[in-house]
């Protein structure tokens, strides 16, 4: 998970306040988890087949933008084999020594979940592969000529990685995951069905077109959806005696400047800074990420996959380009851009 200092109520970056309410609202088992259909019957297909066999899982790379549901999804998939999971993250393991203490301390069929998989170092890494390919490590003792390996073997056990940039993980270490799992954006009928489950077990009072004018604006997002829903929650206790309906839910999200499209003003002032400052692109990402004072990558992890999802940029060799759509949905003159079709993707 990204912790990052972000107090953007629609960002799908983790939040201190998230942990307080979402232990209660974050799934437990598969028939909780909401959506995700393919992903959800192949996992529960291999985790039968494992079962059977008496075997372990085998290990499972999860992708996808922040706030899907991976950690959620790791979590129950221990839960479902009825196995404990320790967690830890790419940046927390420094050293091949880390690894190899997290690695033998395992328990046989315990899941291991790795969140941001994609920033192990190599070093780190190399020590993954034979893991996970033979249960097994390679550690060196002494140095120098008289330095010899000793294999140590490792009980059975299954890698979850999770990562939000699966683009950035080295060859060799996904093509040893053997179930590779893409977590894509929500409906709004299955975010409509995570708010009304997260008002139910916080006890609040909220119609179905409520739920739904919630989760529209909700990026594709559950983690959004929970962090507006809490939003709502506190706008409708002030003006509307606690119960969320569609205008309630309407306003409340007017009032803290997210429209239709769940976009907040940081996404607007992307749209404008490429159609008034670049001409509607192309547009390199180190120049835009300066000119509305954002980080790289959090451009690119945060704020574009859904963007590119709504169809309001399209990413083409030379930069983004702003689309028809984003002027129409900002208002502006639409202007032709031949770039379009001679660069895309
Ligand atoms: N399919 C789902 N059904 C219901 N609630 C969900 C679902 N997926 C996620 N959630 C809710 O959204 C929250 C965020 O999910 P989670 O922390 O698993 O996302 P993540 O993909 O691990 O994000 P990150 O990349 O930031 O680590 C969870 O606490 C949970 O309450
Ligand atoms: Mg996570």
């Amino acid at each position: 998970m990204l912790k990052v200092q972000d107090d953007r109520i629609i960002s799908s970056h983790w939040q201190e306040e998230d942990d307080i309410a979402d232990t209660s609202i974050r799934p437990l088992r598969l028939v909780d988890y909401i959506g995700q259909e393919r992903v959800k019957e192949n996992i529960s297909i291999f985790i039968a087949a494992a079962r059977e066999r008496g075997e372990s899982l085998d290990h499972v790379l999860l992708s996808g933008p922040p706030g899907l549901g991976k950690t959620t999804l790791a979590s129950i998939v221990a839960a479902e084999l009825g196995n404990s999971i320790r967690k830890t993250s790419g940046p927390a393991i420094e050293r091949p020594g880390d690894l190899a203490a997290i690695l033998t301390n395992l328990e046989a069929g315990e899941i291991l979940f790795i969140d941001e998989i994609h920033r192990l170092n190599r070093s780190v890494e190399e020590i993954m592969y034979p893991a996970m390919e033979d249960y097994a490590i390679d550690i060196i003792i002494g140095k120098g000529p008289a330095a010899r390996t000793l294999r140590l073997d490792l009980p059975p056990f299954t890698l979850i990685g999770a990562t939000t940039r699966p683009g950035l993980l080295s060859s060799p270490l996904r093509d040893r995951f053997g179930i590779n799992c893409r977590l894509d954006f929500y409906s709004v009928e299955n975010l409509s069905n995570i708010i009304l489950r997260a008002a139910g077990i916080l006890g609040l009072a909220i119609d179905e077109a409520g739920a739904r004018a919630i989760g529209q604006r909700s990026r594709g997002t559950p983690r959004v959806a929970n962090r507006l829903l809490k939003r709502v929650r506190d706008y409708a206790l002030i003006k509307a005696d606690g119960a969320i309906d569609q205008k309630v839910a309407r306003q409340a999200l007017e009032m803290l400047d997210i429209d239709e499209y769940g976009l907040d003003n940081m996404d607007r002032m992307i749209l404008e800074a490429i159609i008034y400052k670049f001409g509607g692109g192309p547009v390199g990402l180190e120049t835009l990420s300066a000119a509305v004072s954002e980080e790289n990558d959090t451009l690119t992890d945060v704020y574009e996959p859904y963007l590119l999802k709504l169809g309001f940029i399209q990413k083409t060799p030379r930069g983004r380009i702003a689309t028809e759509h984003a002027y129409r949905h900002l208002g502006c003159p639409v202007q032709k851009n031949t770039e379009t079709s001679l660069f895309e993707d």
